[in-house]
């Protein structure tokens, strides 16, 4: 499609992105390529636009600096480390689901401060979820998301009874940060969020680490099982891992696509995308793309990683991104310190809109 028909239309997806360039435009251009692409529901901060999307994504921002990350890296690795410890060593595990969700939730409860008791159903939530994503089905889409919606409003009412009581975690802390609209909403400056901001902020955090997150453990398990030679040289040099996980996920990006909605005529590739059109860009596509990256199919850890839009760019960049890099460097760290050898006997690809692999088996020894 990048060479044929680099912006091409179909009903289901709309105008598909597929070149580098043409996403880079597109994201650069959020006043032509909205994020309102729903108007059903609020969508902390992914489905709003500017000046609405400046505050609450500052809010986002506040979570993911590099001091929180260093505070929180010795807790991935007392997780991480007990989960590799805990894995069967000489026969056949699937890591998707003997692993990669424990993996992701673990991570997640920690983060967040939320009890161990959570951990199940949050996993079959992420299933249900699954499920109806890959089924299209809406109905199931929006009763997935009010159970969701279920546990964070116990958990947020639970901190609010509790009071100076409540456990200083972030979960309390975002319950009380404050939300300064003044810039878009002369005469209402400071605030806290309401509930439905606060359960919708965290259903987009709680989605990129259960669903982007566990996918990447498979990519990450695959790739270190078809590449051995790659993975001692790894083991080796850990200092290499970030630049090596980085170059993975340009290669098996674990997330395919994001929407958009034009509020103009545009010209993109050579072709105009009427107003109104719904847009999708191809981040798979965008980071395969010969005419932006070398060699693009082939993994080079050593390439410069400039146009590399695994984590996306302009003001919907991830700002979960700081916290994926350093889990899935400890997970490449801790899982290659902890074995001789890992092989991939069988994998099973998953179907968009779902992500990476259904399936992965693997031996470690
Ligand atoms: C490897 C894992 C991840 C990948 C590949 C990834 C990728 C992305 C991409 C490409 C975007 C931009 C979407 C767009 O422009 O439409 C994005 C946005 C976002 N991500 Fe992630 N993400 C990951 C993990 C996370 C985590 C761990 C969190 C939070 C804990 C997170 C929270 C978000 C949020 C809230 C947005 C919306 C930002 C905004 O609209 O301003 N992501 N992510």
């Amino acid at each position: 499609m990048r060479a044929k028909c680099p912006v091409a239309h179909d009903e289901f997806m709309g105008y598909s992105l597929f070149k580098n360039e043409d996403v880079k435009f597109a994201l650069a251009h959020p006043e032509i390529f909205s994020n309102r692409v729903s108007t059903r529901h609020i969508a902390v901060p992914n489905g709003m636009d500017q000046p609405e999307h400046t505050p609450f994504r500052a809010i986002n921002d506040r979570y993911f600096t590099p001091e929180r990350m260093q505070e929180f890296e010795p807790k991935i690795r007392t997780e991480v480390k007990s989960l590799v410890e805990a894995l069967p060593r000489g026969e056949d595990i699937d890591i998707m689901s003997e692993f990669a969700k424990l993996y992701a939730v673990r991570i997640q409860n920690a983060f967040m401060g939320w009890p161990a008791c959570l951990e199940q159903p949050l996993i079959e939530w992420m299933e249900k979820n699954r499920a109806a994503t890959l089924r299209r089905d809406r109905q199931e889409i929006e009763k997935v998301a009010l159970e969701f919606d279920g546990y964070i409003q116990d958990l947020l009412r639970l901190r609010k009874e509790a009071g100076a009581q409540a456990p200083k975690d972030i979960t309390t802390e975002l319950l009380h940060d404050l939300i300064d609209l003044s810039a878009i909403s002369p005469g209402e400056d400071q605030r806290t969020m309401t509930d439905e901001e606060l359960v919708s902020l965290i259903r987009n955090w709680t989605v990129g680490e259960l669903s982007t997150v566990s996918a990447c453990a498979g990519i990450i398990v695959n790739f270190l099982g078809k590449n051995p030679q790659e993975a001692q040289r790894l083991r080796e040099n850990p200092s290499e891992t970030p630049a090596a996980v980085e170059e993975i996920m340009r290669l098996e990006d674990p997330l395919v696509t994001n929407r958009r909605l034009t509020t103009q005529d545009v010209e993109v590739g050579g072709r105009t995308i009427p107003a109104g059109s719904r847009v999708t860009i191809n981040w798979t596509s965008a980071n395969r793309d010969e005419d932006a990256f070398e060699k693009a199919t082939e993994y080079h850890p050593g390439r410069n990683q400039d146009n590399n839009l695994v984590y996306g760019a302009g003001i919907h960049v991830c700002p979960g991104a700081p916290l994926a890099r350093l889990e899935l460097r400890i997970l490449v760290e801790e899982l290659l310190a902890a074995t001789e050898s890992i092989e991939v006997k069988t994998t099973k690809n998953s179907v968009y809109p779902v992500v990476g692999y259904s399936q992965v088996v693997a031996v470690f020894q």
